[in-house]
């Protein structure tokens, strides 16, 4: 009897086992595709091994799309034309794409498989974004939960950037995150700046990336970005200009304006920062020297929730009825908005309701 037990023991392992193996070698040959081509902007060809996402397909041959959200298919960022080979468009993709662009063949390419030979329509830009591999050469602590990273480029790189372009970070594991992450920084320093970079990055509670940042990385360790990416540029004029940003929005910003230091403007700037109360400002020193610098800029950070303690005697409340005063002539007026999707709602409804045309609003969503 007991013997029998064994025997079946044994026999149901033995299947199990087999059905594993079975498992694995059909999981093997249905995802092998072998090499497939990939046809870019029937310009180019590339021969690939199939099998994975077209995103990281692409930057496995140094060939690097934006990605802010890491391929999680929540940016869209990763959108590129899939012209032949990209299969029906997956549910992951629909939330992203409007019916206009999926009848144009517009794709999520973190969600299309690359499993035969395919053709897709990049911009040229693209073909300028590579891989640095950096150093850390500065920590700042700017508040309790902004810090400024610079980076330092390894083997005398450099890199050719607009004021207002975001790099993407790769994250390292660490504790309980197994995986790597890759997340979207606005370069803070200036395009003339080469050999090196500075991010400005915020703590978000429970985020990987930003928690590696602030609770793991250590001047000297290594890193890897990609980028320059983006198209939140200045517009080449002297309109009137106004800046507004939140939090780590002020990255870009700052960029913008070291690099009209550098270059010169004419332009009539008022920069409106928006925080909750004085412990959320940093900067405050460089804006000062901005206002000096400048013959006509004017930083103006408006507290919502400053408490009688601080004696703040600055502007409050919300940053909108603040543009009467500035907004002198609508439609040569300029904005460069920079921070959460709700701020940049808010702000964007308002500019339009004092006139300031739908085209001279540029904005970069954090969200
Ligand atoms: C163009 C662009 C430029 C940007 N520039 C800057 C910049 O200059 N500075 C800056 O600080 N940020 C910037 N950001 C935001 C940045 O890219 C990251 O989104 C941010 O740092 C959060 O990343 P994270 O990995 O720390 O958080 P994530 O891990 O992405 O988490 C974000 C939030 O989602 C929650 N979450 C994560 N996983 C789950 C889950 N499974 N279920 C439920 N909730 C979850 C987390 O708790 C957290 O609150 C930019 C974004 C874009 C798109
Ligand atoms: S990388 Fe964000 S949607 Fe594809």
């Amino acid at each position: 009897m007991i013997e029998r037990i064994f025997l079946d023991i044994g026999w149901m392992s033995g299947i199990g086992v087999g059905l594993a193996l079975l498992m694995v070698i059909a999981e093997r040959w249905l995802s092998n595709y072998g090499e497939v081509q990939i046809d870019i902007n029937g310009k180019r060809k590339i021969k690939v091994k199939g099998g994975n996402s077209l995103l990281s397909t692409l930057a496995e041959s140094q060939i690097f799309m934006p990605s802010a959200c890491g391929g999680r298919g929540t940016c869209g960022a990763c959108k590129c034309k899939v012209v032949e080979g990209g299969g029906p468009i997956l549910p992951t993709e629909k939330p992203m794409l409007s019916a206009s662009e999926m009848a144009e063949n517009v794709r999520l390419s973190c969600q299309v498989k690359v499993k035969n030979d395919i053709g897709i329509m990049i911009p040229e830009t693209f073909f300028n974004i590579r891989r640095y591999e950096a150093s850390i050469e500065e920590i700042i602590d700017y508040t309790y939960d902004i810090k400024g990273i610079t980076f330092k480029f390894k083997e005398g790189n450099e890199i050719d950037f607009k004021a207002g372009q975001y790099m993407q970070l790769e994250s390292k594991p660490y504790d309980k995150v197994k995986e790597k992450a890759v997340r979207a920084y606005s370069i803070s320093s200036k395009p003339q700046l080469k050999d090196r970079l500075q991010l400005i990055i915020r703590l978000v509670p429970e985020g990987i990336c930003s928690t590696w940042v602030h609770k793991h990385l250590k001047v000297g360790d290594s890193v890897s970005l990609t980028g320059p990416y983006g198209d939140f540029m200045l517009k080449d004029s002297d309109a009137d200009t106004l800046f507004v940003a939140g939090g780590s929005g002020m990255a870009p910003i700052k960029s913008m304006l070291e690099y009209l230091q550098e270059v010169g403007t004419k332009r009539n700037m008022t920069f409106f920062f928006g925080a909750r109360t004085t412990k959320d400002l940093y900067l405050n020193e460089e804006m000062a020297e901005f206002e000096k610098h400048f013959e006509n800029f004017s930083y103006e950070p408006v507290l919502s929730h400053a408490t009688p303690e601080e004696n703040w005697t600055g502007k409050t409340g919300f940053i909108m009825p603040y543009f009467e005063e500035v907004i002198k002539d609508p439609p040569n007026t300029e904005a460069y908005l920079c921070g959460s999707p709700g701020m940049i709602a808010a702000v964007t409804k308002s500019l339009k309701e004092y006139g300031v045309p739908a085209e001279n609003i540029r904005y970069d969503d954090f969200g």
